[in-house]
């Protein structure tokens, strides 16, 4: 493995799913109580400059259950919030740290933050990324369909962090991925040009029902993401239509998962019978958030 993971493609397919192992093992580990103080003594700073529920609560609770400590770094109180440069935070923080789990803006920042720690940054979403959240996903899917082969993964909605990861991941998994997105708001360059190795494995159109026909999986997002709500009201024009609901399930394979990274808007992104249909995906996914990641917090710090 890199010394970070900032982003999907970071992961080669085999490092992938070996994680994907690990987090398996670690997640029977939890629940039949088998302890396993794997970073015993280390720390994990978590620099938010975004809210969060699940990636703070479930990195925290994970590096507890690994024997390490996390500590909240809100931005408000660090030096960063007065312009201290992020190349002398990295330098000092990673003097004190085992590991920086940051969750910013911009994409940059955290390439920046890992180039300049001597510590394993992991990226805890950007504008451009979400690759923890995707980990998640992916294990999720493995544990209710067996694995990915032949599997067709869709994704409805705006083409932001979690399309970005989902693209990618779902390549490297092995599955077959389409896109039903507005045509001015598609997924990054960079991804598309990633999909390019994947010949005939990838689609993308503005046609949703076309993107879901025969799909295994299925995933949304919220319309307007952090830092896109003076948006929010144009994006409410641009992606109504752009919605997971019963008419678009029953294009799909009738054994069809759906999987929603959370927080969820019913009645925007998802219709709300099919969030409650499929309410024991969505929440074990969201549980697996904690396995995925002591599994990425393992592989990068275990010394
Ligand atoms: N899905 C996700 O990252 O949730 P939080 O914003 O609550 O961390
Ligand atoms: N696209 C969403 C994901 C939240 C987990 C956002 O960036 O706000």
């Amino acid at each position: 493995m890199k010394k970070d993971f900032l982003k999907m493609a970071d992961l080669s397919k085999e490092e992938m799913f070996e994680l994907l192992d690990l987090a398996a093992k670690l997640k029977y580990e939890t629940k039949n109580g088998i302890e396993h103080h794997i970073l015993k003594g280390q720390s994990l700073g978590m620099i938010f400059q975004k809210s969060s529920t699940r990636t703070r609560v479930s990195f925290e609770v994970g590096m507890y259950q690994l024997g390490g400590q996390a500590l909240f770094l809100s931005p408000r109180d660090l030096q960063i919030g007065r312009g201290e440069p992020l190349e002398d935070t990295a330098r000092v923080l990673s003097r004190y740290l085992d590991g920086i789990m940051i969750r910013t803006f911009d994409q940059e920042e955290v390439e920046k933050l890992a180039e300049y720690s001597t510590c394993p940054i992991i990226n805890g979403l950007t504008d451009y990324c979400h690759p923890c959240q995707v980990m998640a996903d992916l294990l999720t899917i493995k544990e209710f369909k067996g694995g990915f082969e032949g599997l067709k993964m869709c994704y409805i909605g705006d083409g932001n962090n979690m399309a970005n990861s989902l693209i990618v991941g779902g390549l490297i998994a092995g599955m077959d991925v389409s896109i039903g997105c507005p045509d001015n708001y598609q997924p990054d360059k960079k991804v598309l040009d990633f999909t390019k190795d994947y010949n005939g494995k990838f689609t993308m159109t503005d046609d949703i029902f076309a993107a879901a026909s025969g799909a295994d999986v299925l995933l949304t997002d919220v319309w307007a993401s952090m830092g896109q709500e003076g948006e929010a009201e144009e994006r409410k024009k641009v992606f109504s239509g752009y919605q997971i609901n019963n008419e678009l399930m029953s294009v799909a394979n009738k054994d069809a998962m759906v999987l929603h990274c959370l927080p969820a808007h019913r009645g925007e992104e998802i219709a709300a019978d099919v969030f409650e249909a499929h309410a024991n995906e969505i929440f074990e996914e969201a549980e697996n958030r904690l396995h995925a990641q002591k599994a990425v917090m393992v592989k990068l710090m275990a010394k």
